[in-house]
C-alpha cells in the first residue's frame, strides 16, 4: 500500500500557488490528466451524439466512457448512471419523477444531517403530491444521526428515505446500510446523497443498499457533472417529464437535452486518477478504485487527527460534530471573531476555507448557529498535506 502525496500533489497544476486548498468540501482542484482530456477532446473534433461521422461518435463514445467511469468509482451498472449538470439539478429531477407515484397519505424521510439539496426537492414534491413529510434528528452534542430512530419512522406508509452518507459541513457517517435496510424492509425506496461521501473513501452503492446513489464529480476532482446511479431495472419503472423525440431508454429517459461530452471525458480521466492514488495496486479499474480510495481515506484521517487535535487545542475554538465515523471535514468557530471575518483572515494567509451555512440549512439550525453566520469549514481530500495542516492552525492561533 502506498500513498505518496507529493506525487499526488504534483498531479495537480493549481496546487502551485502556494495556497492551502482546504476548500475541497466546496470543490476540488482537477489533476493535469484531467484537464488534458477535456482538452483533448475537444481538439479531437466533437459532434453532437449519434450521427454518422467519427466527431459524433467521438461524443457518443466519451458519454459510454463516462458511464463506465461512475459505475466504476461507486460500483453501479453503467446501464443506471444518469449524468446530469450537478446534484441538485438531478434530485430535482428524480423527485418529480417519484413523486408522481405517490398518492395523498404516503410519507418521506429526510433528515437533519443532509445538504438541502437532499431535502427541500422531497419536501417539495411530497407537498405536491399530498404526501408527508417525516424528520430524522441530529443529535447536536455528538452530530451523529442514530439509525435506530428510523424504526420508528418507518411504516408502510413511507415511500421514500432521503439520507446523506456523510455531512458536508461536520463529516458525519450515519449507518447507511442499517437505514436502507430498514427501509426497503418497510417497502420504501432509499435516496443516498453521496455527494460529500465520495471523495473520502472507497463507495460500493450495493453494500450501502441505496437505490439511487447521487455524487458530483467536481467534488472528487472532475468537471462539474453530477451522477445519479440506480438499479436500471428501477429506472425503468419511472415515467421522468421529457421531450417526445428524445430517447426513452433507460437511463438517457432521465437525461435532458446535450451534455457536455468534453467534461464527459474529463469525468472518465477523473475516475482514472483515483484509481491510481495508490500507484502500487493493480487489477480492473474498479479494484484499483476501491484499494486506492481506502488508501486515501487513511491517509486523510491521519491528517485530519492533525487538524482536529490542533484547533481543538485552541482554547478560542469551538469544534462542531464528533461522531463516531466521519469524513475529514472539520466546522468551527473562533470566540469573538464571525466566521467570515476568520476566513478572511485565513484567505490573508494563503488558507482557502469557506464559511457559513454551506446549505447545511436545516442542521445549522439543529446546531443554534444559523443566524450567527454558522461557521467555518476546512476540509481535506487526498491532496493535502502536512503543510496545508500547519499553515491553518498558525493562522487561527493568529486569532485564538
Ligand atoms: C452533501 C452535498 N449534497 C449535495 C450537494 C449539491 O451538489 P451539486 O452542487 O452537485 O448540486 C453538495 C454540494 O456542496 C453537497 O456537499
Amino acid at each position: 500500500m502506498t500513498f505518496d502525496v507529493n506525487r499526488v500533489r504534483a498531479c495537480y497544476p493549481a496546487l502551485a500557488d502556494g495556497y492551502a486548498y482546504l476548500d475541497g468540501a466546496a470543490g476540488t482542484q482537477l489533476p493535469a490528466a484531467v484537464i488534458d482530456a477535456i482538452g483533448t477532446a475537444y481538439r479531437a473534433g466533437l459532434g453532437n451524439a449519434g450521427g454518422t461521422f467519427p466527431a459524433s461518435a467521438r461524443a457518443s463514445q466519451a458519454t459510454d466512457d463516462c458511464r463506465r467511469a461512475v459505475a466504476d468509482l461507486v460500483g453501479g451498472h453503467p446501464a443506471g448512471v444518469i449524468l446530469g449538470p450537478n446534484m441538485t439539478t438531478l434530485t430535482y429531477r428524480l423527485a418529480a419523477a417519484l413523486a408522481a407515484t405517490w398518492n395523498p397519505g404516503d410519507e418521506v424521510i429526510v433528515s437533519r444531517l443532509d445538504h438541502d439539496a437532499n431535502v427541500r426537492p422531497w419536501i417539495q414534491a411530497a407537498e405536491r403530491a399530498g404526501a408527508a413529510i417525516r424528520w430524522a434528528e441530529v443529535d447536536p452534542a455528538t452530530g451523529e444521526l442514530p439509525a435506530a430512530q428510523y424504526a420508528d419512522l418507518l411504516s408502510e406508509r413511507v415511500r421514500l428515505v432521503a439520507v446523506t452518507a456523510a455531512s458536508n459541513v461536520i463529516g458525519t457517517r450515519p449507518d447507511v446500510p442499517a437505514i436502507t435496510a430498514m427501509a426497503r424492509a418497510a417497502g420504501a425506496l432509499s435516496y443516498v446523497d453521496g455527494v460529500h461521501a465520495t471523495p473520502h473513501g472507497p463507495v460500493d452503492i450495493w453494500a450501502l443498499g441505496a437505490d439511487f446513489y447521487a455524487t458530483s464529480a467536481y467534488k472528487w476532482c472532475g468537471p462539474h457533472v453530477g451522477a445519479v446511479i440506480a438499479d436500471p431495472a428501477l429506472l425503468g419503472t419511472l415515467r421522468p417529464d421529457k421531450l417526445v423525440p428524445s430517447p426513452d431508454d433507460v437511463p438517457e429517459r432521465f437525461e435532458l437535452g446535450t451534455p457536455p461530452f468534453a467534461d464527459l471525458a474529463g469525468v472518465a480521466a477523473a475516475v482514472d486518477h483515483l484509481a491510481g492514488l495508490d500507484d502500487a495496486v493493480t487489477g480492473s479499474r474498479r479494484d484499483r478504485v476501491l484499494a486506492s480510495m481506502a488508501a486515501a481515506e487513511r491517509y486523510e484521517q491521519r491528517l485530519f487527527d492533525t487538524l482536529r487535535d490542533g484547533l481543538a487545542a485552541l482554547p478560542q475554538v469551538t469544534l462542531y460534530g464528533k461522531a463516531v465515523a466521519r469524513t475529514a471535514t472539520a466546522y468551527f468557530t473562533v470566540a469573538g471573531y464571525a466566521p467570515k471575518r476568520v476566513a478572511e483572515h485565513l484567505a490573508s494567509r494563503r488558507v482557502n476555507v469557506w464559511h457559513g451555512h454551506n446549505y447545511a440549512w436545516e442542521l445549522t439550525g439543529v446546531l443554534g448557529i444559523r443566524d450567527t453566520g454558522c461557521a467555518v469549514r476546512a476540509g481535506l481530500v487526498h491532496y493535502n498535506d502536512e503543510s496545508d495542516v500547519s499553515s491553518l492552525l498558525a493562522a487561527v492561533a493568529e486569532l485564538a
